[in-house]
């Protein structure tokens, strides 16, 4: 990863006294990463994942392709770099599981890190479901099911494939399954051996199959059309929803109020620096979004007859249309197939670290052992995740305002809970806590201009936008 992009966050960088040595006293710290590389592509691993690969292209069509790039990248490079850091920071300064990090912060917020971990138990049991569906495309793509691939699949056959799949009773939970089992298998056998050397394979691979997709992809003729909608951004699309549409966005691609930056910083180490890490994570999970959405949109508009309102329709694309495309491409159906293995993985690695974040407070807080934690979590998982996939099915009748039940647990945590957790994570570190000892954790020079910028963006600048998120996406809803 190169040093010396984006300039605002180099700035930041370069003020920044990188790579100290210096040891603060952090009481009982968990055994963590061992290098570098491995806290940037664990972080990494988990900030990529279904929305930059499935939300991120669909939403960028929606709100006008290239002006939405260029309110996503301002975005980023500004608050989504900020609270990165900040909570990397928070986790590394206390060196606990999120929890003991509001606790060490200010013994008043300790009731705040259940609010957070909340989080991650709702979103955890979903997430799984949908990594099911994943399993069962890829595997629908190696053995070539004639609904999806060949001269018998239609758009009629792609969308009864879909539907008939979701609501058996029994066919997603297996699915389901196996993802929830790959998950725990990586996390019960621990940081450095499980989750770090997992990320270490993983995102580079995964790198390779998006580039290699998006090269094959923007090869074919027509693809340059949907690259030009994408990258060229039109001003009069430019709307305030345009912005928070990418905020949102931003704010669930890098996993922030998930209390997994935090958990993940817990186990970095001392003498990295963290807004170098941040930098580097932020521009791969932004790199990642951009290549899926120069893989979709484009193979949309040369296979499609209505690309725009395809893309428009959004959630449906990655099961429905997208296998449609991948059936006119030459080879479609592996790369299909390898198409599901790069969502896979990227799904996978997220799943790992939101896991990762609720055992580390089960080991923390209750003193369980690892695998314990991790059995009780599948449990959990399995559960849980169970009623959530039934909801398209069996119990399809539970559903409010025409939300499934997969989609109210989405609605309440990216849509409410998150602005809330990460309102209140602005407020503790930026007024109930010594906000001075976390800017040194960061390493901003005393008196220097980014400190100060940095203290401006966490008490006023990134509550007021998350506050703006909350609002918005109440009344969009009712
Ligand atoms: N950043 C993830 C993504 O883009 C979001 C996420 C992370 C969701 C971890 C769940 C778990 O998909």
């Amino acid at each position: 990863m190169n040093d010396n992009d984006t300039p605002l966050i180099g700035e930041i960088a370069e003020e920044a006294v990188e790579e100290t040595s210096e040891q603060t006293e952090t009481p009982k710290k968990h055994k963590g990463f061992s290098s570098k590389l491995g806290f940037v592509l664990a972080a990494a691993g988990s900030a990529v994942g279904l929305g930059n690969l499935w939300k991120f292209p669909y939403l960028a069509a929606q709100y006008g392709g290239g002006i939405f790039l260029l309110c996503y990248i301002a975005l980023a490079v500004t608050i989504g770099f900020v609270l990165l850091t900040l909570e990397i920071a928070i986790g590394r300064k206390t060196g606990k599981s999120v929890i003991g990090a509001f606790t060490a912060l200010n013994r008043k917020f300790r009731w705040f890190g259940f609010v957070c971990l909340v989080v991650p138990i709702i979103i955890v049991p979903y997430y799984n479901v949908i990594g099911g569906w994943v399993v069962r495309y890829m595997f629908a793509f190696i053995s070539g099911a004639g609904e999806l691939i060949g001269e018998t699949a239609t758009a009629a056959t792609s969308d009864a494939f879909f539907n008939a799949f979701i609501s058996n009773p029994w066919q997603p939970i297996l699915f389901f399954l196996i993802f929830a089992a790959a998950t725990v298998a990586v996390v019960v056998t621990g940081v450095q051996k499980g989750i770090e050397r997992i990320s270490k394979i993983l995102m580079p691979l995964l790198a390779l199959i998006a580039v290699f997709l998006m090269i094959y992809v923007m090869c074919q003729p027509g693809a340059m059309e949907g690259v030009k909608v994408f990258l060229v951004p039109d001003f009069s699309k430019f709307s305030f929803s345009t912005l928070l549409a990418a905020l949102g966005q931003l704010f669930y691609s890098m996993s922030l109020a998930m209390c997994i930056m935090i958990t993940y910083g817990s186990y970095m180490k001392k003498n990295t620096s963290i807004t170098k890490s941040a930098r580097q994570i932020s521009i791969c999970d932004t790199a990642f979004a951009i290549v899926a959405a120069l893989i979709i949109i484009p193979s949309l508009f040369a296979f499609t007859p209505d690309a725009q309102s395809a893309m428009e329709k959004g959630p449906p694309l990655m099961f429905i249309q997208l296998p449609l495309v991948f059936n006119k491409l030459p080879g479609g159906r592996a790369i299909g197939a390898i198409f599901f293995l790069l969502v896979f993985f990227a799904a996978l690695t997220s799943s790992i670290s939101l896991v990762e974040a609720i055992v580390s407070v089960l080991r923390e807080t209750l003193g369980m052992r690892r695998w314990t934690a991790c059995a009780l979590i599948l449990g959990f998982i399995v559960a849980v995740g169970s009623i959530a996939s039934l909801g398209f099915g069996p119990l399809s009748v539970i559903n409010i305002a025409g939300k499934t039940i997969l989609d109210m647990f989405d609605y309440f945590a990216n849509n409410l809970l998150m602005p809330v957790v990460a309102i209140i994570t602005c407020v503790i570190a930026g007024y109930f806590s010594d906000s001075d000892s976390l800017m040194d954790e960061i390493n901003l020079k005393k008196g220097g201009v980014y400190r100060k910028y940095f203290l401006a963006m966490v008490r006023y600048v990134a509550p007021l936008c998350m506050l703006a998120i909350l609002i918005s996406g109440i009344f969009m809803e009712f």
